[in-house]
């Protein structure tokens, strides 16, 4: 049988090296391999938590690598980093035993002595300081294990103060949430089954039909499985709300898949009006289809159409819930702050502002489009909307409340420590009557 620190270890190697998406990979090894409560816990807390530190796991481990080690030795000893560090109710030699016994099964005896010699003087010796490192970027990014372009213009953008929240916001585990399909279920029915269940349910205070929910994985609870509430987060919910739907209203949500919002939308309009729910990759429509039947929605269609390309019709309301760097849910994709680069947020910016140029042309006399994203580069929010608007008087900001403090403004960012949860761009503008 593998044990729990192998399977973190096997989910790390597939994230770190071969380029697999955590939340993806973990749902699919949790589904092959059914752990116990305390097992599931400690194979989250692991994979996340190293992936989370890398950098800075990485910071305390070289001053104990005297010879080339290869990559894969190099994220076990990560692994074990992290539990020797961070999760304190794990004993040394433990911890120890399991790292030298992967390393003997994949590496050979001398892999594990070596694992062994290291991490014995790991955890003899006293760790490097962070806050030796002069150089204030490089210091934050060993500290919050965030590359320094990304704190350098989240400094840039925010300020050090705000910055450093952000960044130790994104290291804590996400909050679990789940959306009321009031369709199927009122929210306070949605409650009380759920504390049947054994979960600890709060109710949003922005929005009624969020609950947070604690407890053991709701995925496995009785109204997910039957379509009675899906997990979504809670900025991310912000967004259909701030749509202003109207019963019977055509929409079009050209970037839909998995749809969480798609759903969201067909929710409120409760079987009125129509929503086109589409998406560029024929594989991800499955995906929408899936949700949309299991949570038994009939006012949805989706396909696949590639939103930079010319549609039929003129809409009510339409979503860019656009592709994006998503450094705005680190704490549900860790990875992406190693492998995300300012060349790949400036490609992203080009597809933005194209899909935005072809699909503001479906928008009716009078109709709202809703742009939003999952991150906190000003380059793919503020600065897309507004040279779009620049291009486009016949648009103009339609204005949304912003949760924090009830002002209405024409752009929204939500960051991470606001409601402890994702950050997220939203803003609306409005085709301006003829
Ligand atoms: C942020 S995700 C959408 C999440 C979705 N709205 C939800 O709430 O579940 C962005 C989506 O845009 C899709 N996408 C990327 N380029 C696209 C294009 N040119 N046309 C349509 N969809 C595209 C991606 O496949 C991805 O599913």
């Amino acid at each position: 049988m593998t044990s729990v620190r192998e399977l973190s270890f096997q989910t790390l190697e597939a994230v770190l090296k071969d380029g697999a998406y955590s939340n993806l990979k973990m749902n699919e090894v949790l589904q092959e391999h059914p752990l116990s409560v305390a097992d599931r816990g400690l194979y989250t807390a692991l994979v996340y938590g190293t992936l989370k530190r890398k950098l800075t796991l990485d910071f305390y481990l070289k001053p104990f690598i005297k010879t080339k080690i290869k990559g894969w030795v190099r994220r076990l000893l990560w692994m074990s980093m992290y539990q020797y560090i961070y999760m304190n109710k794990i004993p040394k030699h433990a911890l120890i035993n399991e790292a030298v016994n992967i390393a003997k099964k994949r590496g050979g005896k001398q892999t594990g002595n070596t694992v062994n010699a290291i991490l014995r003087q790991v955890t003899t010796h006293p760790l490097r300081d962070i806050e030796a490192i002069k150089n204030k970027e490089e210091r934050l990014s060993i500290c919050y294990s965030l590359p320094t372009w990304i704190i350098h213009h989240w400094i840039t953008h925010f300020g050090e103060e705000t910055t450093e929240a952000m960044a130790a916001q994104m290291l804590q585990p996400a909050v679990q949430t789940v959306r009321v399909n009031r369709t199927k279920i009122t929210v306070d029915e949605a409650i009380v089954q759920l504390t049947q269940e054994g979960y600890h349910v709060v109710q949003d205070d922005d929005i009624a039909h969020c609950l947070m929910v604690e407890g053991q994985g709701v995925m496995q609870s009785q109204l997910f499985q039957n379509g009675l509430i899906s997990i979504q987060d809670k900025s991310s919910m912000f967004v259909a709300e701030m749509m202003d739907l109207q019963a019977g209203a055509q929409v079009l949500d050209c970037c839909s898949a998995p749809g969480g919002k798609a759903c969201h939308i067909a929710e409120i309009l409760n079987g009125s009006g129509e929503i086109q729910a589409t998406d560029v990759h024929e594989h991800k429509i499955g995906l929408i289809q899936h949700n949309i039947d299991k949570l038994g929605l009939t006012n949805i269609q989706t396909y696949r159409h590639d939103a930079t390309e010319p549609y039929e019709g003129q809409y009510d309301r339409i979503l860019v819930d656009a592709p994006c760097s998503g450094l705005g849910v680190l704490r549900h994709k860790p990875e992406i702050r190693y492998t995300m680069t300012p060349e790949i947020v400036a490609e992203l910016v080009d597809i933005q502002l194209q899909i935005l140029e072809n699909v503001a042309q479906n928008v009716k006399s009078g109709g709202e489009l809703v742009y939003s994203t999952c991150t906190i580069e000003q380059m793919e929010n503020e600065n897309v909307i507004y040279t779009f608007l620049k291009k486009h008087p016949e648009f103009e900001f339609a204005m949304i409340r912003d949760p924090r403090n009830g002002e209405q403004v024409k752009t929204l960012q939500l960051l991470p420590q606001d409601f402890n949860a994702d950050g997220f761009f939203i803003t609306k503008i409005r085709r301006k009557d003829q």
